[in-house]
């Protein structure tokens, strides 16, 4: 399957979970616990220009709005877009724009970031060293890259039907991350997710990768 293909059908998922997303709790607190800690690792101020890549409903962006400048809320999913459009108006934002953006074969934005933030997306992006180089290039000089994904997993996460990356070995992330032109790579565990599987409950651990562009 291409690239495209493949994300016009990840885009079709997204848009039918979309008004359902922020009905589920583990979503909900799996974004605050992440939240946090990117609060901790990230010295967050309010002129910094944000990038939440992939961004679904919101959910990491808007417990960090009011300790940030102006944050570009991406997804490839218009129905995500559209949930995140109601929210900032329902609740009056000024500081979120949403954007329809796959930087996998759309041409990226013409600003750059102080701190780009993506949780749970990674692994639906096929091509990671793409996307961990366009993230180098969009960061200005010294800015954070904060990635939460899912550590290393059987592919049951997701079961087989699903095409996507299985988690993520940290040290080979790492690597990557650093070939890609990024320093003080660090991971922490900020949360697990439980499922029940026929075998019993299982858990999938969550990292927060935090990593800077150099020249500050
Ligand atoms: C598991 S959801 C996570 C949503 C949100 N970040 C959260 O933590 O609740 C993954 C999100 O990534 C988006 N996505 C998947 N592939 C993408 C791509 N290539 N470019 C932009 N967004 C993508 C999906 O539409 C979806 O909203």
């Amino acid at each position: 399957m291409t690239h495209t293909q493949l994300t016009q059908l990840d885009a079709a998922h997204f848009d039918s979970k979309a008004r359902q997303w922020d009905d589920n709790p583990v979503f909900q607190e799996r974004a605050l616990k992440i939240a946090e800690a990117v609060r901790k690792a990230v010295p967050l101020r309010r002129d910094m220009n944000a990038l939440d890549y992939g961004c679904g409903t919101g959910l990491l962006s808007f417990p960090l709005k009011d300790e940030l400048g102006a944050i570009l809320l991406a997804d490839s999913s218009g129905g995500m877009l559209d949930v995140v459009t109601g929210k900032i108006a329902a609740q009056g934002v000024a500081n979120m724009t949403p954007l329809k953006l796959d930087l996998l074969t759309d041409p990226p934005p013409a600003q750059r970031f102080d701190l780009i933030v993506t949780s749970m997306t990674l692994h639906h992006v096929p091509d990671t060293d793409h996307i961990l180089r366009t993230f180098h290039d969009l960061l200005q000089p010294g800015g954070y890259l904060c990635i939460a994904d899912l550590d290393q997993e059987d592919g049951s996460f997701h079961g087989p039907e699903v095409d996507v990356h299985h988690g993520f070995d940290r040290a080979e992330l790492s690597q990557r991350a650093a070939q890609a032109g990024l320093a003080d790579i660090q991971f922490q565990t900020v949360f697990s997710i439980a499922k029940e599987r026929e075998s019993g409950a299982q858990d999938y651990p969550v990292f927060l990768m935090t990593a800077r562009r150099a020249g500050a």
